[in-house]
Parts: structure tokens; C-alpha cells; sequence
């Protein structure tokens, strides 16, 4: 009776789980114990060889959710069914940290064997590389899986371009839920990291009103007026690898890299957070991580829904 009972009532727990398909941090307790150590330990390697990598994978999380869900759809290649997201032009020449996942991927197989999603995995490297660098810690929620598909037009359309003004910004964060708020403590992020002059080069050249002197020289010696494209720049020129407050203090001093940058900070209705957070490295942390577990939490595949890739890259 009771082990029938005990059977029943672990039934029901898991069509509990599976109906409601909330996104949980334990999720891989009992099958993939080591799964934090392992992604933390690859993540560190690779942070302390090339710290950008940090903010590489930080990137392409944001980019995975941002385009129908945090579905691992952003590292998929191209297939003969669907055209992949890695040639939008919000990612062309532009999205690192394919590899890192890969070797991320390769190591996690090693231990447990197709449990973890790719999905999940972004996500835990994304939380790591941001404390690597400095910058605050977040529980990570999982559960998710991963899609079968991809899709180029949609990330088009969902990826917000370094030319969008502050309307265009909010609504497009709207339609994922998220508030201009979390959108201004999101963009944080670009604390580290870089850009390449095709991002930049029309804010630095056309904006001279709205960009500090000094700056815009300084950037203009790297990024010439024609070619030198994919010439980089720190998004935050103080302390490009240490995930910090200094880019919300860049905006207040018209030091913003990016056209989009520079219109949380412009008169409009941002400014005041980006005041605070300017001031503020604990309130930063505070909006900052609550708008990641947020962002991570965008129509997440659970369930029967999606499933655990093999290999990051392609489907089953
Ligand atoms: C608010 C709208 C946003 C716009 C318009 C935007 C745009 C961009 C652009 C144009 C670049 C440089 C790409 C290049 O030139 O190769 C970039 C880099 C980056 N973005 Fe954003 N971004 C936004 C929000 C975010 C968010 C929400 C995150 C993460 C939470 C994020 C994380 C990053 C990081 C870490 C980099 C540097 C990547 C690297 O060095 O590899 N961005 N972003
Ligand atoms: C946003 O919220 C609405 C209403 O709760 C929901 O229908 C929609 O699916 C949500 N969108 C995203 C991207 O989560």
C-alpha cells in the first residue's frame, strides 16, 4: 500500500512538474550532479585565457532568448529545412562563443550523458562568465529544452540594431515582457566587451552634439570613416573586463559606444536609472540579475516539448 502509494505520489509530482513547466535551479540535482562544477571550471579556463569570452557568451544568451525563446535556437547551423539565426544582422561577423559552448557541451556529455540541454547550458555559462568578470551571482533557473528549429527571419526582426532609439528599444523589450527598466539594467551588460566600428562608426561621425570631444577623437583614430570595419572597440573604454557600474557612468559623461547606448542616457525616460545605477553597483546588481532570471525565463521549452540535443549545433 504505501509503496504503491509513495509510486502514485511521485507520479503525480512529475506531471506536476511537467504540466506546469516552471523552470527550476535544482532541476539537475539528481541527474547531473556535477553539472555546475563542470560548466564553472570551463567557463573559468576559457575567461582567464580570453576575457572577452565572458561577454561573448553573455551576448549570445541574450540573443538565444531574444529570438523565439531561450531555446538554444541561436547555435544552431544552418539545415536544408530552415535558414539558422547565425547570419542575421544582429549576428553576422559578430556572435563569438560557438566553440566554447561546443567544448562546454563536450565536457558535460562526458559526465551526463543526453540529460542537459543546450539551452540550459547558455545559461549557466552566461551567469558564470558574468562572475568571472567580476560581476554579480544569480540563481540560475533550468528546465529547458531545446528546439528543433531556427529561425533567420525571426531573429531579423526580434534583435534590437545599435541604430534604435529609445521608443523603438522599450517596445521591442516589451514584446518579450520586459520593462524599460529591466531593458536599461539589462544593457549594463555592456560593461564588457566590444563592438566593431560598422556598429558605432555613425554615432562617433554623425552624433559630434551628443558624444563627448575627447572620446569621439580617441574613437575615431581606430574606427576611420570608410573601411576598418570590424575594427574593435571596448563598449566600456574604463574597465573593458570587469563587469562594474563605469558604463552607466560613461552615459552621464556622453561616453556611450553605440547609438543605443547613448539614448538610455538622453533626456528621456531612462535617465533617472541610469543615474542610480551610475551611483548605485548594488542596485545594479539587484535590477540587473532580477532582469536576467526574467530574460531566461522567455517561452522556455519544457516538458515533451523540444529536446536534448546531442550535439549544440545540430537537431537530433
Ligand atoms: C538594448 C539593446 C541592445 C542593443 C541595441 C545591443 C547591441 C549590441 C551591439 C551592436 C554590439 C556589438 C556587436 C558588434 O559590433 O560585433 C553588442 C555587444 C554586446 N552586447 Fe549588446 N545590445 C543590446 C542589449 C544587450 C543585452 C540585453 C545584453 C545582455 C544581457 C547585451 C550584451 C552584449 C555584450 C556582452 C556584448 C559584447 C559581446 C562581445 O564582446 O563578444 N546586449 N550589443
Ligand atoms: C507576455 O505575457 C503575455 C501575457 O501574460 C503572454 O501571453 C505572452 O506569451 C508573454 N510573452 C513572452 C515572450 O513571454
Amino acid at each position: 500500500m504505501y509503496f504503491i502509494a509513495r509510486i502514485s505520489f511521485l507520479w503525480l509530482l512529475i506531471c506536476a512538474n511537467i504540466i506546469n513547466a516552471q523552470l527550476t535551479p535544482n532541476f539537475y540535482a539528481r541527474s547531473c550532479p556535477k553539472l555546475h562544477n563542470i560548466v564553472r571550471t570551463t567557463m573559468a579556463l576559457a575567461v582567464a585565457r580570453e576575457p572577452r569570452m565572458g561577454a561573448s557568451i553573455l551576448r549570445l544568451f541574450f540573443h538565444d532568448c531574444f529570438v523565439n525563446g531561450c531555446d538554444g535556437s541561436v547555435l544552431l547551423e544552418d539545415t536544408p529545412a530552415f535558414k539558422g539565426e547565425k547570419n542575421a544582422y544582429a549576428n553576422q561577423n559578430s556572435l563569438k562563443g560557438f566553440k566554447l559552448i561546443d567544448i562546454i557541451k563536450k565536457n558535460v556529455e562526458a559526465k551526463c550523458k543526453n540529460t542537459v540541454s543546450c539551452s540550459d547550458i547558455l545559461a549557466l555559462a552566461a551567469r558564470d562568465g558574468v562572475v568571472l568578470l567580476g560581476g554579480p551571482r544569480w540563481t540560475v533557473p533550468l528546465g529547458r529544452r531545446d528546439a528543433r528549429f531556427a529561425s533567420l527571419n525571426a531573429a531579423n526582426v526580434n534583435l534590437p540594431p545599435p541604430t534604435a532609439n529609445l521608443a523603438t528599444l522599450i517596445s521591442i523589450f516589451a514584446s518579450k515582457n520586459l520593462t524599460a527598466r529591466d531593458m536599461t539594467a539589462l544593457s549594463g551588460a555592456h560593461t564588457i566587451g566590444m563592438a566593431r566600428c560598422s556598429s558605432y562608426r555613425s554615432h562617433i561621425y554623425n552624433e559630434a552634439n551628443n558624444i563627448n570631444a575627447g572620446f569621439v577623437a580617441a574613437r575615431m583614430s581606430t574606427c576611420p570613416s570608410v573601411g576598418g570595419d570590424d575594427n574593435l572597440a571596448p563598449l566600456d573604454m574604463n574597465t573593458p573586463n570587469q563587469f562594474d557600474n563605469s558604463y552607466f557612468r560613461n552615459l552621464m559623461a556622453r561616453q556611450g559606444l553605440l547609438h543605443s547606448d547613448q539614448e538610455l542616457f538622453n533626456g528621456g525616460s531612462q535617465d533617472a536609472w541610469v543615474r542610480l545605477y551610475a551611483k548605485s553597483n548594488y542596485a545594479l546588481a539587484q535590477d540587473f540579475t532580477a532582469a536576467m532570471i526574467k530574460m531566461g525565463n522567455i517561452s522556455p521549452l519544457t516538458g515533451f516539448n523540444g529536446e536534448i540535443r546531442r550535439h549544440c549545433r545540430f537537431v537530433n
